[in-house]
């Protein structure tokens, strides 16, 4: 028999986004052990170009929090006239936006961009290469997720303070050579944790060549 919290195809299917945290603080050792989990992920050329920054000062996570605000004010506008819907996640969202400040641990994930890697993104290829720095720094941040939620913590990929970097950058000391990729908020949720929904595989994926479906098994004729 598994248990529940180690078993990590359970942990996968209740990996939800938690939104509503409790300001109760982390204790050390677990925002370590979510740190380690995240330093066990691949990257490309196995470089680890990965850098967090932990944040815990009220503070600094109350100027983080005003940036975040503000720009998701901005996305929940722009989302709405595209004619998104204000369902259970987009107010989850706006939850967090307005209460982002009170979660205990805003943990930044960030890739350090070498000088080759500078080239390579100024040059014909750049958005392929972009797609490679990225893979090179979120599945460490999955990895964190995963973590959280083996350990009974809520946290939430957030990418809205990636397009203010520039304040960001400003708030946390970071050097020009540090990209950020992610902020996770992190606490001890309020709710519950529950599946997740997702379009099932056999609608996202095809068998061998683009249009054949891939069947369930056990459900071909
Ligand atoms: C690349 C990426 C960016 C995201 N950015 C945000 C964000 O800025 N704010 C937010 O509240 N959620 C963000 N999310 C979380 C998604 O909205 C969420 O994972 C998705 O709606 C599925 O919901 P679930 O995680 O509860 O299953 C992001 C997720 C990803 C993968």
């Amino acid at each position: 028999m598994t248990d529940a919290n180690t078993d990590v195809f359970h942990i996968m299917s209740t990996c939800r986004s938690m939104r509503r945290l409790k300001p109760d603080p982390v204790p050390e050792e677990l925002i370590y052990q979510i740190l380690d989990a995240g330093i066990h992920a691949p990257s490309g050329g196995g470089v680890q170009a990965w850098r967090f920054v932990v944040v815990t000062d009220p503070e600094i996570k109350m100027q983080i929090a005003e940036v975040y605000r503000r720009g998701w004010r901005i996305a929940e506008r722009q989302y709405l006239e595209a004619g998104a819907e204000l369902d259970g996640n987009m107010r989850a969202a706006a939850y967090l936006a307005e209460h982002l400040h009170e979660a205990p641990v805003h943990m930044f994930a960030c890739l350090r961009a070498r000088k080759i890697h500078q080239q390579r993104l100024a040059g014909p290829n750049a958005v392929n290469f972009a797609r490679i720095m990225g893979g090179s720094i979120y599945p460490a941040v999955q990895n964190m997720l995963l973590a959280c939620r083996a350990l009974g913590l809520g946290a939430t990929l957030t990418s809205v303070t990636c397009q203010y970097e520039a304040e960001i950058r400003t708030i946390l000391s970071l050097p020009d050579f540090l990209s950020t990729y992610a902020l996770l908020p992190i606490g001890y949720p309020v709710g519950k944790f529950g599946p997740v929904t997702r379009t099932p595989v056999e609608q996202v994926t095809w068998f061998n060549q683009y249009g054949t479906p891939f069947p369930k098994p056990g459900t071909s004729e």
